[in-house]
């Protein structure tokens, strides 16, 4: 791994700013080539500069950007190295070959990265980018329903906190949860902390689920009504729900999957139309490698995916923070839940 010291002059961001030159320009056109339909030309001046660097600076690092799908267009097609779902990012963490891992995501994830790579520097260009599934439970809670419920296995979904993964006998994500519910092979589970990707999974198994009330803010907002309104406004229309969106919207989609499963889809299908209920950005980011397929776009976003962005990635690759610790009894004890998960889907995509 290359020297981690700093100057001082690449420590003032206060006048540091890349700049937009004629190498840079040169360095950064078949970027700016894919994704000029959804980022105006006119705002390319002010991301080539960050893309460069950060690109320049992951080699000097021997970093690895991964990113979640909902990052802006600018990231996910300018200085993601690896991007897909939670599962996916869980999978690509513990097969990377670098010193550092930039997670351009949200906590939860850079944290299960971490778990998963105990010995590598883990970063979070945004330590504040939380997640309202994530802070909806503690572990303390798991313990109390364990007591309440003596014997039954806790499937935790990912987004959650190692303190509540290390109270889990398995994690799941949105693309595996029915999967690893039924490979307990047992009449009852507890499953934390999404209530309506609980419902989702308890009408497809004969499982019983017994459910938190958490719930994502983002996907929370969507209802029936409004997709209705999308199928009349763009006949048409194939609409594609996310499960963490309440259950009258997932009656009302044509197909219910994870933000890779929904990128998936409109591969397999390419539909002339759709529409993906879920945060955003996703869309422009999988309108760039579509063209032929037209976008409907609710804008609901992420406020904690939205908080990182290419100055903090740049940030992050030049002070080698925020670093993300997770102690080391708590990490192997969450470790086991997300490698018991791993084990339930592999060879399968995410
Ligand atoms: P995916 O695993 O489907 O990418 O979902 C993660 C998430 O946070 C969705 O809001
Ligand atoms: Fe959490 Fe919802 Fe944001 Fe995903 S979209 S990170 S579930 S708050």
């Amino acid at each position: 791994m290359s020297d981690p010291t700093l100057t001082s002059e690449a420590l003032d961001f206060g006048s540091f700013r890349p700049e937009y030159t004629a190498a840079v320009a040169a360095a950064t056109a078949p970027i700016l080539d894919k994704v000029k339909g959804v980022i105006p030309e006119i705002e390319w001046p002010a991301h080539a500069p960050y893309v460069a660097e950060i690109q320049r600076l992951k080699k000097e690092r021997n970093a690895v950007v991964l990113a979640h799908n909902y990052m802006t267009p600018q990231i996910f097609h300018g200085v993601a190295d690896l991007a897909g779902d939670s599962l996916a990012l869980a999978r690509m963490a513990t097969e990377v070959d670098a010193d550092v891992i930039v997670l351009c995501g949200v906590h939860f994830m850079a944290e299960t990265a971490k778990i998963l790579n105990p010995d590598k520097t883990v970063l979070i260009p945004d330590p504040k980018a939380g997640c309202s599934l994530a802070s909806s439970i503690t572990g303390a809670d798991v313990r109390l329903l364990k007591e309440r419920y003596p014997g039954v296995p806790v499937v935790s979904y990912v987004n959650t906190t190692a303190d509540v993964k290390a109270e889990t006998d398995v994690c799941c994500t949105s693309s595996n949860a029915v999967e690893v519910v039924e490979s307990l092979g047992v009449d009852r589970v507890i499953f934390l902390p999404d209530q309506y990707l609980g419902k989702y999974v308890a009408a497809q198994t004969d499982v019983e689920l017994i459910l938190w009330q958490g719930q994502c803010e983002v996907h929370e907002r969507f209802t029936g009504e409004e997709v209705r309104r999308y199928r009349d406004g763009h006949p048409g229309v194939v609409v594609l729900a996310h499960p963490e969106c309440p259950p009258d919207v997932l009656q009302e989609a044509d197909y219910v999957g994870s933000t890779s499963g929904m990128i998936q889809h409109v591969d397999d299908a390419r539909p002339a139309k759709v529409v993906m209920i879920t945060e955003c950005s996703m869309s422009d980011n999988v309108a760039v490698n579509f063209p032929d397929v037209e976008f409907v776009r609710p804008c609901n976003l992420c406020p904690h995916m939205q908080r990182i962005t290419l100055p903090k990635i740049l940030r992050s690759l030049q002070t080698l923070e925020h670093e993300v610790v997770v102690e080391p009894e708590l990490a192997a004890r969450a470790r086991s839940s997300v490698e018991r998960m791993l084990q339930v889907g592999r060879g399968k995509k995410g």
